[in-house]
């Protein structure tokens, strides 16, 4: 019997070490230690030894037992941590693999011309105001010094959608707008951007809706040179530290004196180009001392208060300072195009 049990012993042990994972585990468990294991099967047999033999077999039967938990703890114990690291092994991240790009959008270069023109006029005390792009003729033309039938409003070809009611051709009536509300207090000093309308084919120049910037002081003692001083401050400012400008006279309804600004040609430095047309100068804009008729229609007493206003192309400037040859670039979505206005 002592002979038995120590072979099953080793034979069990053996087997225990070879098992290749939890369920043929508990199956060698069952098999020997078991209710009706092969243990508990020699232990039964006891009843037939001599009183000598039985203490001396009981003890070596429960070293057995002792010997075979023990081999199946360990083995347990093996298992489990084969499958833990099977598990990390299948998990594990690859640090060096690229990472998956998150592709982000760019900023609008008309947006950011818009900002920086912002930031400029921020700095120089200015405030934003905005107003509505479906717009009353009232405010349009009437209270700009164009009543109905004036020739000028051929200048700005309009979308009409009443008699009455239209898409802004430019940002200038939310002066109007602006110098009602403040009624009568001074200082004004605004810029509006924003979106206008008019009735053009569009071309390589030309667009039916394109961005304006309108500015707009009014206080007392306000002159031609302060209308100077600010545009000469914002060309720097945009397009260089050694800017000059050049004011021409032109014509504008609301404003009288007016003058065209010129910018001298970023290009050539004035020597004459094809960017300049040979002239060393570039139109950017159009302003002008605001017309005493305006001021009064607005609430203001011309004898008292004077002011200037002008207004820019926003389009005209980003093709200017970007280099771009096609104003329709801007809206035809071109990620191509509009990739190369990346911040970074
Ligand atoms: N509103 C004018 C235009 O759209 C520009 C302008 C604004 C001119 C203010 C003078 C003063 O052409």
């Amino acid at each position: 019997m002592q002979t038995r049990l120590q072979e099953m012993k080793e034979t069990a042990i053996e087997q225990i070490r070879q098992a290749a994972d939890a369920q043929q585990l508990q199956d060698l468990r069952v098999k020997y230690l078991g209710k009706k294991g092969e243990l508990t099967e020699l232990l039964r047999g006891m009843g037939s030894l001599s009183a000598e033999e039985r203490p001396v077999v009981g003890q070596l039967v429960n070293e057995v037992r002792g010997a075979l938990e023990a081999a199946f703890a360990a083995k347990q114990d093996e298992l489990e941590q084969a499958l833990l690291s099977a598990k990390l092994a299948s998990q594990s991240i690859d640090v060096t693999l690229p990472g998956r790009p998150i592709p982000t959008g760019t900023m609008h270069p008309l947006s950011r011309i818009i900002e920086e023109l912002e930031d400029i006029f921020i700095g120089l005390g200015f405030e934003i105001a905005e107003g509505p792009e479906v717009e009353l003729d009232h405010f349009n033309f009437e209270m700009l010094n164009l009543p109905k039938d004036h020739p000028a409003r051929d200048m700005q070809d309009s979308f009409y959608i009443t008699d009455e009611i239209l898409m802004r051709t430019h940002t200038s009536p939310v002066q109007a707008r602006t110098m009602l509300k403040k009624g009568g207090k001074t200082p004004v000093k605004i810029i509006c951007p924003g979106k206008v309308y008019r009735r053009d084919d569009d071309d390589a120049t030309h667009s039916h809706q394109f961005t304006q910037i309108e500015g707009l002081v009014v206080d007392k003692g306000i002159g031609m040179s302060d209308l100077k001083g600010t545009l000469l401050s914002f060309a720097r400012q945009m397009f260089g530290e050694n800017q000059q400008i050049r004011l021409r006279p032109s014509f504008f309804p609301f404003t009288e004196p007016s003058a065209e600004v010129d910018l001298q040609c970023f290009n050539c430095g004035g020597s004459g180009c094809r960017v300049c047309k040979h002239t060393g100068w570039i139109e950017i804009l159009g302003s002008g001392m605001v017309h005493p008729r305006v001021l009064e229609m607005a609430g203001y007493d011309p004898q008292e208060v004077s002011g200037f206003a002008f207004g820019m192309g926003v389009e005209r400037i980003a093709m200017l300072k970007y280099g771009v040859e096609d104003i329709r670039h801007f809206y035809t979505n071109d990620v191509r195009f509009l990739r190369q206005f990346n911040r970074g």
